[in-house]
């Protein structure tokens, strides 16, 4: 069923539907000749782009080149000509996720919003030129249920290749939009599900996923042939049964770190995330996720560094063969990841050249490691980390905090699961020499009292059920929760660090113009200084930007690209950004290319003031609303937002009519009326349960009404 239909199962109740798409581009610009859809510079052109190093004029992978600094060295745009930066054109998304790395290639760009619906569009023009929509949700079951949506997208030879949430890889073709192969990368009933932007390098595709969170996951990542998707290998990132022998030398050294039968748990580990292309090693480096479940005392009897969870795993690109590893934190425990970005560079250390992997982890430390055999050089924190207080450059492990691994049933300490650094990828810039980390201050309780491998289960889908409950808050007399820091990954020393509004903040590019991009929650897309972090320009994106912005170059112009809309994981910390005012059903969600002299204009900015549902029959009943509320936390909220306050990523459900009745709220929460648009099903919930959810959704209401009286009073 189709967001039409429940329109009109929902008459009468007070939903907005999302805003048509259109562009608003400028007048002139909509009379230009459309361009030929094919301007393909050819293998030996896009190679050459995506080699570290090259001159900038694409940005054909997520991190621009193999080595994914986030740099270009364009310089068009530069300190000084910045402050005429304006817009060229905008082109609006529909709803769903629009926190999404794009891509650019010979003139076009290319984007995957929503769960993976690939649009590319002419650079210069904005004009739309295809649309593939491979209906993701509709075939995702459970795994809608993880859902976001895909962060990224990647080119090689003619095709683009995105990953979809129900596990497929595919191949479209990039002129003309058509899919040209598409394989499953794992099983329809396994809890596993991709958001992380495949990589293309050396005619193969290689890709991961998630699900560690909530299901007995095994990690793996899988490259496939680039031309016929026919899988070249799989490399698992821990072990399986022994009773079914190892699949290699790696996986039977892996299986002496872990304890008791850590397989029925899967172990964790996914590469949800992080994977870069060693080029001058022809090796591909893997970032490893935490362990499923989180607890170790549940899944490995609370013994052994449990390899290779929460590691940098170095396999060869040809085989898959392991080559090395460094595991970050040995035995994993608090849904600690090495799955943030890896920035190669060529550094000089002490007078010797060293070549290195830069990557700034979920444990707020920035490491600087030897990509040709995995030593690490150097750690340092670049916020405040209470669970270390530093890595002993010997041995590579952290000087861990007493009680770390809540081996007393409880543990309070910065940073969190969240990560000093999510996602949002950091940009490693060889002209300043720094790294800019988008970096985030947050303070975490881990408690696992009364919780035992005899009584631990997976709920199942979104269940949040970790073996370990974890509360994350604002470190008690801290106003910062986020800021914008500048690292000398030389000296391991900081340049510059400015506060941002809020915990949750957008990806950066670094570019040889000497100048930062970021964009932020409260709509700002910004360029700073990047020797001094002043901030030299500032345009309001019309939305929350915290996708990565890109820069190319076409006809001698360089352009700035960045797609603005609040997506991803916004969703629980709904509270946290409600200062934004931030709807899913009213935010702009768009494509945004700004030049040098663009004068193009946004339609204002509609800022979102929640108003509750008129819900004249309410009657309080705090048992069955409690009822209700353990569930939304379980099932619901990963979405809809902290005590029913959203973030942006799915509706504010006080707000929405649908709770009033009980057909409607069955319909959409127990039948799926709304798959198709990213809202799952829910088909276990009993009609007790559905009322249960629908009494705490209008207890929240009636909150809202009695708080917005009082502001008024
Ligand atoms: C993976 C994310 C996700 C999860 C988990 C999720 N939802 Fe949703 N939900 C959405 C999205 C996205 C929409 C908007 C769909 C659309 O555009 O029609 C939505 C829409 C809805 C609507 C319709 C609201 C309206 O005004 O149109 C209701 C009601 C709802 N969800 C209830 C729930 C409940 C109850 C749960 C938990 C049992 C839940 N959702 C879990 C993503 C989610």
């Amino acid at each position: 069923m189709h967001a039409k239909t429940i329109g009109s199962l929902l008459l009468g109740a007070a939903i907005a539907l999302p805003p048509l798409s259109g562009c608003h581009a400028p007048a002139d610009n909509q009379n230009e000749r459309s361009p030929a859809p094919t301007r393909d510079v050819g293998p030996a052109g896009w190679r050459a782009q995506l080699t570290d190093g090259s001159n900038g004029r694409d940005w054909p992978a997520f991190g621009r080149t193999y080595g994914e600094q986030h740099y270009s060295p364009l310089n068009q745009i530069d300190t000084a000509t910045v402050k005429r930066l304006g817009l060229v054109w905008s082109a609006d998304l529909p709803a769903g996720n629009p926190a999404t790395g794009p891509i650019e290639v010979a003139g076009i760009i290319y984007t995957a919003t929503g769960y993976s619906v690939v649009r590319a569009f002419d650079a210069p023009t904005g004009k739309l030129l295809w649309t593939y929509d491979p209906h993701a949700p509709e075939v995702s079951g459970h795994k809608l249920r993880q859902g976001w949506g895909s962060r990224g997208i990647a080119y090689w030879n003619g095709k683009v290749y995105v990953g979809t949430q129900d596990g497929r890889l595919i191949a479209v073709d990039a002129a003309t939009g058509q899919p040209v192969w598409s394989v499953e990368t794992f099983g329809k009933d396994e809890q596993r599900f991709i958001s992380g932007p495949p990589r293309a390098f050396d005619g193969m595709v290689i890709i991961g996923h998630g699900g560690a969170d909530e299901a007995p996951i095994r990690g793996y990542a899988t490259a496939y042939d680039a031309e016929t998707g026919k899988q070249m290998w799989r490399f698992y990132t821990v072990p399986g049964d022994p009773a079914k022998g190892f699949e290699n030398k790696a996986m039977a050294m892996a299986a002496k770190t872990w304890s008791g039968p850590w397989w029925t748990y899967g172990g964790g580990g996914t590469v949800w995330n992080a994977i870069t292309y060693d080029r001058d090693t022809d090796t591909i480096l893997l970032g490893t996720g935490n362990g499923a479940p989180w607890n170790r005392k549940i899944r490995s009897q609370g013994k052994g560094d449990n390899l290779f969870l929460c590691s940098i795993v170095a396999v060869d690109a040809k085989t898959g063969a392991y080559k090395w590893h460094y595991q970050i934190n040995p035995g994993e425990s608090w849904d600690f990841n090495a799955a943030m970005d890896m920035e190669l560079a060529d550094l000089t250390i002490d007078g010797r050249p060293r070549k290195v992997l830069i990557t700034a982890p979920k444990n707020g430390f920035l490491y600087v490691i030897d990509r040709t055999d995995g030593k690490l050089i150097s750690a340092k924190p670049f916020v405040t980390t209470t669970w270390a207080k530093s890595i002993d450059l010997k041995t590579g492990r952290p000087n861990e905090a007493p009680n770390i691994h809540y081996e007393n049933g409880s543990v309070t300490f910065r940073p969190t699961p969240v990560g000093a650094h999510s996602w949002p990828p950091m940009a490693f810039s060889p002209q300043s020499g720094l790294v800019y980390i988008p970096a985030i201050d947050l303070q975490v309780t881990y408690d696992d009292r009364g919780i035992t491998p005899a009584n631990f289960k997976w709920i199942g889908g979104m269940a949040l059920d970790y073996g370990v409950r974890s509360d994350v808050r604002v470190p008690a007399g801290e106003k910062t929760q986020g800021y914008l820091v500048a690292w000398n990954p030389v000296t391991q020393q900081q340049a510059w660090r400015l506060p941002m509004a809020s915990h949750f903040n957008g990806g950066l590019m670094a570019t040889g113009g000497g100048l930062v991009f970021q964009g932020h929650p409260d709509s700002s897309f910004t360029a700073y200084d990047a020797k001094t972090g002043k901030i030299l320009w500032s345009a309001d994106a019309g939305a929350a930007v915290v996708a990565p912005p890109i820069t190319y170059s076409v006809g001698g112009k360089q352009y700035v690209t960045v797609i603005a809309g609040m997506g991803t994981s916004a969703g629980l910390f709904g509270p946290m950004l409600a200062k934004f005012g931030i709807d899913y059903r009213t935010q702009a969600r768009r494509v945004l290319t700004f030049a040098l002299d663009g004068k193009a204009k946004l339609p204002p900015r509609t800022r979102y003031t929640p108003k509750a549902v008129d819900d004249a029959d309410f009657k309080l009943d705090p048992a069955a609303a409690a009822a209700g509320e353990s569930i939304f936390n379980m099932r619901c909220a990963v979405c809809h937002g902290g005590g029913a306050v959203a973030g942006g990523t799915a509706p504010d459900l006080r707000t929405s009519g649908a709770i009033l009745s009980p057909d409607v709220f069955t319909s959409i929460v127990h039948d799926g009326a709304l798959v198709a648009n990213g809202m799952p099903r829910f088909e276990e919930l009993s009609a007790e349960d559905r009322e249960h959810l629908r009494q705490y959704l209008r207890t929240r209401a009636a909150d809202l009404k009695q708080a917005s009286v009082k502001s008024h009073e």
